[in-house]
């Protein structure tokens, strides 16, 4: 069966493509024709350029989300027919809580707050407000202790690929065990021991500490300005190889039938609840939504800085990654070599396996496999990164603005704690202690958090007062009908969303249904980390705050 898109699918892609080209081509033509403010000199550090900051924003977005997570979740809820309840909550959630995202963080940093708790207090003022915002250092940082040890398999299968380590595991399951025991889930013939996983997190962390030791400007920016044209290109030449594959010798069916069934769409998934939720996380991670990093990059803005047009500017470049991109590489590929009926399967098994162990064989069957598999895992390496450094950065920034330490020590002490918390995700990794961690923190967590943010904007500060923040500097102006989003449509949206997510997911993960008693035990430990890491990070705001009041001068 070597059938391409229907003409639904084709409309379908031609549309999401068309519509994410125009947008990004738009919004930088107006970047670069918009004046060029003069930068003041603040207490706080800053971005040194705003294509470097938007380049740094995109590169907090892009990230694994992108590349493995959307086309898992597209092809497994609709193919085409997903992105109607996807491009609905990019327009209905994403772009609205991104602004929001960008104005509170602005705001927080003109006034000296690089993190949520002070962000949260200056916008309502009532003891508890900065205790909810200590929510957006424990998720970010809890993200990061598992995303971290994800990243460092990137560069791991980096290296194996240019080196060609795992050439001659022809098959998915002998690849399957080949990335088993490089994640220490089981000693085998390829791995005997954890060394190998250990010294690639080391790296992993070596080169976080590294940029975010430099600071903001010498340190996050380089990195975006070196990392985001290199994953770019590494992108489209991906992209160009796979689109000119046709029906490779090798291979069960054809790129065509690939693109078919992402794109196709499934309409009769549309009444699931399931796709709308899945739409609407995906579209959370994605935008690195709900997490507290944006508002910690946005507080390093100038006063006057603009936000409507960089905030769009990085939502689009971040949909061009996934879309276009993303949703080209690994499903199609997977498709064309191994049929529709394994990649569902495949698909179902989730983004690792997909990623991890599917792509490698297929890199083995593609002339220059070794390159394109470097390729690959290097692309999703620097995706990685420039996310990895984003999410530790309110952490850091707390320390820094709230207990006036200076930023040296500030990443040494994040570090450390980053460093043990680690440890633990790796030894029990086999036991779903990760899924756990990503459950709670990377999909219902951020979610929690972002409906705190949107009453907060829309309500407690008020939308009027909020559009004003909005619009202070702004190189573009937002249609009003929005002004009506972000007051209505945007938290009832997200009360919708939180209500039927936990409903129909969140009691059941919380009581281990169908659970094995083996893994129990190692789930309810990743849950008493992640209260732990909320419970330090409220205290430290208690005690930040308390020493404010005891010395005015802070
Ligand atoms: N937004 C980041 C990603 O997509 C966290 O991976």
């Amino acid at each position: 069966m070597n059938q391409g898109p229907s003409l639904w699918g084709w409309t379908f892609m031609a549309g999401a493509w068309g519509a994410i080209l125009l947008l990004t081509v738009f919004c930088f033509r107006r970047v670069l024709l918009a004046r060029n403010k003069q930068a003041e000199s603040g207490g706080r550090a800053q971005w040194a350029s705003r294509i470097g900051l938007i380049l740094a924003m995109a590169g907090n977005a892009i990230g694994l989300g992108n590349f493995l997570r959307f086309p898992v979740k597209a092809a497994a809820n609709g193919g085409g027919a997903f992105m109607i309840p996807y491009f609905c909550a990019l327009i209905f959630l994403g772009i609205p809580l991104m602004w929001v995202e960008w104005s509170m963080g602005r705001h927080g940093g003109v006034h000296g707050h690089g993190s949520t708790p002070g962000m949260f207090a200056l916008m309502w003022k009532h003891p508890l407000a900065k205790y909810l915002g200590a929510l957006g250092i424990a998720l970010p940082l809890t993200i990061v202790i598992y995303y971290n040890f994800i990243e460092s398999w990137t560069l791991g299968f980096a290296w194996f690929s240019g080196t060609g380590r795992y050439f001659g595991l022809t098959t998915r399951e002998a690849m399957g065990q080949f990335l088993r025991g490089f994640q220490g889930v089981e000693q085998n013939q390829f791995f005997a021991s954890w060394l190998p996983v250990i010294f690639f997190l080391g790296i992993t962390l070596s080169l976080n500490y590294y940029f975010l030791r430099r600071g903001i400007a010498k340190g996050i920016e380089v990195l975006a300005r070196i990392g985001m044209p290199i994953l770019f290109a590494f992108g489209v030449i991906l992209v160009v190889r796979i689109l000119t594959l046709g029906s490779p010798a090798e291979g069960t069916s054809s790129i065509s039938t690939g693109l078919a069934y992402m794109w196709d769409p499934d309409f009769s998934q549309l009444g699931k609840a399931t796709v709308w939720l899945a739409a609407a996380g995906q579209v959370f991670f994605t935008l690195s939504i709900g997490q507290g990093i944006i508002n910690t990059y946005s507080s390093y803005l100038r006063e006057r800085d603009d936000i409507v047009l960089n905030g769009l500017s990085t939502s689009m470049t971040n949909e061009f990654a996934e879309i276009i991109l993303g949703g080209t590489i690994a499903i199609p590929v997977a498709v064309a070599f191994f049929g529709v009926a394994e990649t569902r399967l495949i698909a179902h098994e989730g983004a690792f396996n997909l990623g991890f162990q599917s792509l490698p064989v297929i890199f083995q069957r593609i002339p220059l496999g070794q390159v394109f598999g470097a390729m690959w895992f290097l692309l999703l390496f620097i995706a990685g990164i420039t996310s990895s450094v984003a999410l530790t950065s309110p952490a850091v920034a707390f320390l820094e603005d709230e207990f006036h330490w200076p930023r040296a020590r500030a990443v040494n002490a994040v570090f450390a704690l980053l460093a043990s918390c680690s440890v633990l995700v790796v030894a029990f990794f086999r036991f779903g202690f990760l899924d756990e961690l990503d459950f709670w923190a990377g999909t219902f967590g951020l979610v929690v958090f972002a409906a705190f943010e949107i009453v907060i904007f829309s309500w407690i500060f008020g939308v009027g007062k909020g559009w004003e923040q909005l619009h202070r500097g702004a190189d573009l102006r937002v249609p009003r009908g929005f002004k009506f989003i972000l007051k209505y449509v945007t938290p009832v949206y997200m009360l919708v969303v939180l209500g039927a997510w936990t409903y129909q997911e969140a009691i059941g993960k919380l009581l281990l249904k169908g659970e094995d008693a083996l893994r129990r035990p190692y789930l309810w430990g990743a849950r008493a980390m992640f209260v732990g890491l909320i419970v330090v990070t409220a205290f430290m705001v208690r005690l930040a705050w308390h020493r404010r009041r005891s010395d005015p001068r802070r």
